[in-house]
């Protein structure tokens, strides 16, 4: 979040009311019913959320909604047993869902495939069964590593159903970062396939995984989807391709009856340290909070056509491609590949030619297309467009307005939600036939949600003053502790302020209690709308033999929202030169993943410290945005430091 946004948001004063047509068919179409709803589960969050849950198939109702009796470890829907592939398969075939188009794929290159509930189902339960017959158990770990194809999907939605906890690792993530998540979890087996389509060329995930599993012994099984026809090595113990693995293989028809508290998945995201942790989220309380989200606030209806753009390998993907709109029986678009590719209008061309209703994408996309231009988006009929959805980093402004007139002819509401891995599900948001919108605002908590904005002490602040953005009450969706060490869980997000939730957020709320999220306030950063944290990138630096130390701060940037900034200072006989910064860029693209590159490298002799030899980031922050106007220095150890490193700009 640059300052000239924080400035905008703070003079933003554009409001714009659901539109009549839009509010008179949606499922939640005016203020006061919407109003009674939040103040009714305001009063009773339990009941509420038990009344949704109603609505979802238990093979056992719980006997207790909530236990938080030792905070901050919740259970919700306690007793209870189901099962979230049950819920997005069997569930709609029940009800008479069984010929719906579940899942339109569109393929990088332009293949495409239709995917019925009915198939769907189908091929999960085979999935399911060659997961057993590879002596997969309920409670094992399994690491997937997939491109955006269908399959992800139905690995997904298999593990699910036999209880075995899905660890997505998102495509772009290097081998290193692929080995430490699979050995945290201690996965027992990959899902993987050869490669995927990006850009027109083939990224070679096989070859990944093979770099990464020779370092991981708890892995027995690697599952491989042939998806690009490209060259793999092979261990003809250890890998079996995917098609093989079902053959003679019986489907696993019933799903398991698990446990409320079940592990679905573990999710690994960046914090404050050097080491990624994993989110764990469990079934019952996901479930229902993906699923009520997912129905009131993309308003999902019989004929939508819903596409979300993220990846699956982010939680977007988890919770608004596969398991919400699923559970709600929804026909959802799922593409491979690049924005740009082959045309910078290929999103346009698949919003035309599968008719897209419901679109949900990241600021950091709808920027781009703004510099790309007006005419790209313009020469496709966007017409079947009538909601708009955004997530990920507080959307500028000029960037909701862009996508509003440009991409939604003025005419769809643009939902703008925040909400985090840990929360599972979407937090704040307004819902669209309901609430008026204002342009780069979340607008109000969901239902259920106490969220707040307090000062240090945990008081709320008045109007418009900024504040931390905390939850003070559990919530279905939420994380229950980070894996294998819930020490660090309550550390991490209870401890800031005792007994809330603390986000990580700074926020204020205007007068009519809207909330405008004004970005991270600890020392993680925001790329392109992945969340990655400045010691990650720090302990990857210094992992190079030349650097000695090195401080990474985050930057404005136009496109990505912030940009990687990397001071460096290096060991006795190195230059710093453009080869030496070529050479950190690969070393960090290889130690955590491309897109964790710094984006500008500044070599110094010295860090700015305080007395206490702490690095001054806010220095540097300033200093990476090429500000004049430095903060206060009165701490600055070394005054020299600062000024070389300003002569260097
Ligand atoms: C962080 C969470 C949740 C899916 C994608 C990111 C930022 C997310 C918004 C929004 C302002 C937002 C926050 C949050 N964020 N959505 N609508 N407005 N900021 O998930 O990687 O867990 O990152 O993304 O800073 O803490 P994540």
């Amino acid at each position: 979040m640059t300052e000239k946004n924080i400035e905008s948001l703070l003079h933003e004063d554009r409001s714009f009311e659901p539109p009549v047509e839009f509010a008179s068919a949606a499922r939640l179409g005016n203020r006061e019913d919407y109003d009674a709803i939040r103040s009714k589960a305001a009063a009773d969050p339990e009941a509420f959320w038990a009344s949704i849950a109603e609505e979802l198939h238990w093979f056992r109702k719980w006997d207790q909604v909530l236990d938080w009796s030792n905070p901050p470890f919740a259970k919700w829907f306690v007793g209870a047993k189901t099962n979230i592939s049950h819920n997005c398969l069997d569930r709609n075939l029940d009800r008479g869902l069984g010929d719906k188009t579940a899942i339109l794929w569109e393929g990088e290159p332009g293949d495409r495939r239709e995917i019925s509930y009915s198939e769907l189902h189908a091929s999960v339960c085979e999935f399911a069964g060659a997961l057993l017959a590879k002596g997969i158990k309920a409670g094992d770990r399994i690491a997937l590593y997939m491109p955006m194809v269908p399959e992800l999907a139905i690995a997904m939605l298999a593990c699910a159903r036999i209880g075995a906890t899905h660890s997505i690792v998102f495509g772009g993530f290097s081998a290193d970062s692929l080995r430490d998540r699979i050995n945290d979890a201690e996965a027992a087996m990959v899902i993987t396939a050869d490669g995927g389509w990006r850009r027109g060329k083939v990224l070679a995930l096989k070859d990944i995984v093979d770099d990464a599993v020779v370092q991981c012994p708890s892995v027995k099984n690697v599952i491989v989807l042939k998806r690009c026809e490209n060259e793999v090595a092979w261990d003809e113990e250890r890998d079996t391709w995917w098609h093989d693995a079902l053959v003679g293989v019986a489907p696993l028809q019933a799903a398991a009856e698990l446990d409320a508290e079940h592990p679905l998945f573990i999710l690994y995201t960046s914090g404050t340290t050097g080491k990624p942790k994993g989110v764990v989220h469990s079934t019952g309380g996901y479930m229902t909070q993906a699923y009520i989200t997912t129905r009131w606030i993309f308003d999902l209806k019989d004929d939508d056509i819903y596409w979300c753009t993220a990846d699956i390998g982010w939680v977007t993907g988890h919770s608004y491609i596969v398991y919400g709109p699923l559970m709600n029986g929804a026909s959802v678009v799922m593409y491979e590949g690049a924005p740009d590719t082959p045309g910078k209008d290929r999103f346009w061309d698949i919003v035309e030619r599968y008719g897209v209703t419901v679109l949900y994408t990241a600021p950091t996309a709808i920027r781009t297309f703004m510099k790309w231009g007006d005419e790209l988006p313009a020469s496709h009929d966007l017409s079947s467009l009538r909601l708009l959805g955004t997530v990920g980093e507080p959307i500028n402004p000029e960037a909701w307005m862009w996508y509003r007139r440009v991409i939604g002819g003025d005419r769809c509401p643009i939902v703008d939600t925040w909400w985090q891995t840990e929360t599972g599900a979407i937090m704040i948001s307004p819902v669209p036939g309901a609430v008026t919108t204002k342009p780069g605002s979340a607008t109000l908590p969901f239902p259920g949600i106490d969220a707040e904005v307090v000062d240090s002490d945990g008081e709320p602040v008045a109007a418009n003053q900024g504040g931390l953005l905390v939850i003070r009450k559990p919530w279905p969706g939420m994380l229950r502790t980070i894996y294998g060490d819930p020490e660090r869980f309550k550390e991490q997000y209870w401890a800031r302020i005792p007994g809330m939730y603390f986000a990580g957020d700074g926020a204020r709320r205007d007068e009519d209690g809207y909330f405008w999220i004004m970005g991270r306030i600890d020392d993680v950063m925001n790329v392109s709308g992945h969340r990655l944290g400045t010691m990650e990138v720090e302990s990857a630096l210094v992992g190079h033999e030349a650097v000695t130390e090195a401080a990474v701060v985050g930057r404005p940037d136009d496109v990505k929202g912030e940009a990687v900034a990397a001071f460096v200072t290096l060991g006795p006989g190195y230059e710093g030169d453009d080869e030496l910064a070529a050479a950190l860029r690969a070393h960090v693209g290889k130690e955590i993943g491309a897109f964790a590159k710094p984006d500008d490298i500044r070599f110094t002799d010295a860090l700015p410290k305080t007395r206490s030899g702490k690095i001054m980031r806010r220095l540097l922050r300033d200093i990476a945005a090429g500000r004049d106007e430095v903060g206060d220095t009165t701490t600055l150890e070394d005054y020299s430091v600062l000024a070389s490193l300003r002569e260097d700009d």
